[in-house]
Order: structure tokens, then C-alpha cells, then sequence
């Protein structure tokens, strides 16, 4: 797909928010927006891989959301479960690698699991890379970042950056978020210093191809200026 504009974004991330509203109201449980939720990742993810993006970053659970309720936490988990199990196949088939930021390991040791195998199925693959935000905090990576880089004796930028969980991945270009909530949420704190963002009042069962080809066309007219003129 050719896009308007002329920068070509390389790295988008979404806040994926707003599946509890899209339920409520449908008077469906919450956890019917996070299923439907799902199926929106499984389409922007085939949509991103199409549109040739190098990277997408989702943000699929907060080192905040284990304030949720235990009934919500454990459809969260039965989902990513079920998600891992029927989507691995369609991502070793098309390239995509698969990565993890956050601290994925205080979840549940089955789905610790599932998530190993699945990096290990996709770790040599060049395409697309999919980075999901597993109890992540955009705080907490920082802190980790700067403990290792002062262990290793520098805390620089550069030396916290080598150690951020997106170590290695295309510096962020685009910052989605859906619900019309306009706040980052503890979401890529410091990837977020030059990134454009984008606000849509969808929700995010709603979040359609389209609409990510709408954030990329408004972002492909956006001039960037890094402070310099
Ligand atoms: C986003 O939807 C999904 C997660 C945070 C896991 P929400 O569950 O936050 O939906 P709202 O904000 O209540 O509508
Ligand atoms: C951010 O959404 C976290 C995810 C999308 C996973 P929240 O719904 O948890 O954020 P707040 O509470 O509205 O700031
Ligand atoms: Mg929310």
C-alpha cells in the first residue's frame, strides 16, 4: 500500500485502549471487549506486516492493570493464551519476529512458557517485528535500563538506551492511542521524546486497517524538527 506524504513511519505503538467502554456499551461483559480486542491485534498486525512497517509496538498489559479485579486479570491471561496458541503458526509463516517488552515473567508460568517457545519459533525471522507490552511500565524498563547501565559503569543516554527493552528495534516514529483518552499511561516514556502522536476517539475493538492508514497518512505530512531548524 503506498501511503500520502513523505516520511514512511518505521515504528508504530498503540495503546490499545477502550475494549471496557466498547462492552459496556454493548451491555456485554468486559471481557467481550477484550476478545474482541484480540481480533483487532490479529488484524492491525496482518495490516502493519502488509503496509511493510519494520516494527509494532502494542500495549497489551500495564504494571498498573494488576490493579484490575482478579475475574479481569485471568480473562486478560486466558486470552493471551489463546491468542499465542492460534496465531504463532501465521507469524512463523509470515516472517514476523516476536518480541516481548516488559517483565512477562510474574506472569503465570504456562503462559511464561507459551510465550518462550514463541520467541524461540520467531527469533530468526527478519520481517516484521511485533513487540507486545507484557506488565510493562515505562518507568520500571527505565530503572532497570539505568541499574544495568550503572553496574556496567556509564549511566548515559546512550548506555540506558542499549539497555531499554527495545534495545536494538527502530526509534519510535508513531504514538497511537484509541478511547480519546490523551495520556501515555506509563507507555515508552523515553522512545515517546520524539515521536509524533496520534489520538482517535475509536475504541479499540472498532480499530480498523483503515485507521492505521489514517494515522500513517496524517504522520507522513508531519515535518520533524528534533529541536534544530
Ligand atoms: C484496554 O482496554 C485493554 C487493557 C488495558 C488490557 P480497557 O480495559 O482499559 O478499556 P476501558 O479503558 O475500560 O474502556
Ligand atoms: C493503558 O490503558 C494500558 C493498556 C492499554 C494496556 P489503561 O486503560 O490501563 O490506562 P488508564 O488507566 O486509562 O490510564
Ligand atoms: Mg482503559
Amino acid at each position: 500500500m503506498s501511503l500520502p506524504g513523505s516520511n514512511s513511519a518505521r515504528h508504530v505503538a498503540i495503546i490499545m485502549d477502550g475494549n471496557g467502554r466498547w462492552a459496556k456499551r454493548r451491555h456485554l461483559p468486559r471481557a467481550e471487549g477484550h476478545r474482541r480486542g484480540v481480533e483487532a491485534v490479529r488484524r492491525i498486525a496482518r495490516a502493519a506486516r502488509e503496509m511493510g512497517l519494520e516494527a509494532l509496538t502494542l500495549y497489551a498489559f500495564s504494571t498498573e492493570n494488576w490493579r484490575r479485579s482478579e475475574d479481569e486479570i485471568a480473562a486478560l491471561m486466558g486470552l493471551m493464551k489463546r491468542f499465542i496458541l492460534s496465531d504463532l503458526d501465521e507469524f512463523v509463516a509470515n516472517n514476523v519476529r516476536l518480541r516481548i517488552i516488559g517483565d512477562y515473567k510474574a506472569f503465570p508460568a504456562d503462559i511464561t512458557k507459551l510465550i518462550d517457545n514463541a520467541l524461540a519459533r520467531t527469533a530468526g525471522n527478519d520481517g516484521t517485528t511485533l513487540a507486545v507490552a507484557l506488565n510493562y511500565g515505562a518507568q520500571d524498563e527505565i530503572a532497570r535500563a539505568a541499574a544495568k547501565a550503572a553496574a556496567q559503569g556509564a549511566v548515559t543516554v546512550e548506555a540506558i538506551e542499549a539497555e531499554l527493552d527495545t534495545a536494538g528495534m527502530p526509534p519510535l516514529d508513531l504514538l497511537i492511542r484509541t478511547s480519546g483518552e490523551q495520556r501515555l499511561s506509563n507507555f515508552l516514556l523515553w522512545q515517546a521524546a520524539y515521536a509524533e502522536l496520534w489520538f482517535t476517539d475509536v475504541l479499540w475493538p472498532d480499530f480498523k486497517p483503515e485507521h492505521l492508514a489514517e494515522a500513517l497518512a496524517s504522520f507522513g505530512t508531519r515535518e520533524r524538527r528534533y529541536g534544530g531548524r
